[in-house]
């Protein structure tokens, strides 16, 4: 089945726009009209003016573009695109571990579900965290859910000292040193470039840390011939299609693999997709009541973000 131009003609058909995450397979980010970090796909979604969005990522993805987006229907080629992350924050824990710090304000990453959303003040991600953070009085007291690396990575940067949920992504949490240490040694000139979503013992090491978009930015604009990549394996598509004359080494997740793949993202295929579409479902729905509180903390971050020039 030629799915790609399938695809291509139903999209014109119905009216649709594919977002897809930088994380999505090679054919899938191929056709694309937009591929992004959480962030640039959270502004896109919020100015579509399309009768579907087909959103190839993961599920608080989806969440957050139909949060923008109440009136039309956002399809996700597969509901069981979860992650890891959002899932490792469950609502009433969460709930009982804020009312610990009545007086602090709630700093959640995007991987979260939408029910964490309306427990939140500000959404932040990979590409704004620290700007969020800093854009707050220094005496403001904060909660930062879910990801600890993250938080603590905001921590060492800014000065602060937010309580941080203890939380972490499967496919970045366990991303080792000793797995670095041996490629550096087989490539001593590569440049290690990290999500921020790594363990702290991997960020000390790198040369550059950033969200999926800013290491793809770093990678075009240094002038190192070699990357050693710790991340999912999907963003190394753009990159070597940016760089084609650049080298890019993926660290592996441990000796017997060469591969970091989300099990979530890649739950997504060509053959959803296009059944997506035709089918006009999966989609993504949210109660009214959660849609209203949720997307209060999304809108601040995106306001927050245009005010600082970072979308
Ligand atoms: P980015 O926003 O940096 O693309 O990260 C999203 C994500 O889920 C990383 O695991
Ligand atoms: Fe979630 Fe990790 Fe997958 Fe990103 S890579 S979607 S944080 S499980």
């Amino acid at each position: 089945m030629d799915y790609k131009n399938k695809i291509l003609k139903l999209k014109k058909e119905k009216n649709a726009i594919i977002l897809a995450h930088y994380y999505q397979v090679p054919e899938i980010q191929d056709i694309a009209d937009y591929i992004g970090d959480s962030l640039g796909l959270a502004q896109k979604a919020a100015e579509s003016d399309v009768d579907y969005i087909v959103f190839a990522g993961v599920h608080f993805m989806a969440e957050t573009a139909k949060m923008l987006n109440p009136g039309i229907p956002v399809l996700l080629p597969d509901l069981e695109a979860g992650c890891s992350l959002a899932d490792s924050c469950p609502l009433d824990k969460f709930r009982e571990f804020k009312e610990k710090y009545p007086d602090h304000l709630v700093i959640s990453y995007i991987n979260t579900s939408a029910a964490i959303k309306t427990e939140t003040d500000i959404v932040c991600t990979s590409g704004n965290a620290v700007q969020i953070v800093e854009s707050l009085p220094e005496e403001q007291k904060i909660i930062f859910a879910p990801d600890k690396n993250l938080g603590s990575y905001i921590n060492n940067i800014t000065g602060r000292n937010m309580v941080l949920w203890d939380g972490s992504c499967e496919v970045h949490d366990i991303l080792s040193t000793e797995a670095i240490f041996k490629m550096r040694e087989e490539n001593p000139a590569a440049k290690l470039v990290a999500h921020p979503e790594c363990n702290a013992p991997v960020l000390e090491l790198a040369d550059f840390i950033g969200s999926t978009t800013a290491m793809l930015k770093f990678t075009q604009s240094d002038s190192s011939q070699k990357f050693i990549v710790a991340t999912e394996s999907g963003i190394l598509h753009q990159m070597r299609k940016n760089s084609p004359n650049k080298e890019f080494l993926i660290v592996p997740s441990d000796e017997t693999c060469s591969c970091n793949d989300c099990p979530y993202m890649k739950l997504n295929t060509m053959e959803k997709l296009y059944s997506a579409l035709l089918n006009e479902k999966p989609s993504i729905s949210l109660d009214a009541e959660i849609i209203e509180q949720a997307v209060k903390p999304i809108q601040r971050m995106l306001d927050i973000s245009k005010k600082l020039n970072l979308i």
